[in-house]
């Protein structure tokens, strides 16, 4: 499955959403998730995200280890999102920021 990593905390751009053609991406306060449980690897959300968050969960970056379980459990109690909204408000300071882990709020 694909899953969302660290860039997309406290951006939560949501372009992926968009695009997702079993509607398996969950939101959160300042991160999204994917139901890796829905995701059918169509890859189109890759390409969507400005921070480039969203990885094959067999090719992750280093460091994100941890992001498959984390997107696992919390795409079981976040609610789905499908529509795009704005990003946060210091989305793009946020983008050029690395270890954002401590800052995710579930
Ligand atoms: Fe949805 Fe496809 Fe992205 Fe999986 S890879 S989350 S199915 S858009
Ligand atoms: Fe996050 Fe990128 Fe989607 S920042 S909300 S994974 S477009």
């Amino acid at each position: 499955a694909h899953v969302v990593t660290e860039s997309c905390i406290l951006c939560k751009y949501t372009d992926c959403v968009t695009v997702c053609p079993v509607d398996c991406f969950h939101e959160g306060p300042n991160f999204l998730v994917i139901d890796p449980l829905e995701c059918i690897d169509c890859t189109l959300c890759v390409a969507e995200c400005p921070v480039d968050a969203i990885y094959l969960d067999a090719d992750l970056p280093n460091g994100m280890e941890e992001y498959p379980e984390l997107n696992t459990q919390l795409a079981k109690t976040w609610p789905v999102l499908i529509q795009k909204k704005p990003a946060l408000a210091d989305a793009e300071t946020w983008g050029k920021v690395r270890d954002k882990r401590i800052y995710l709020v579930t």
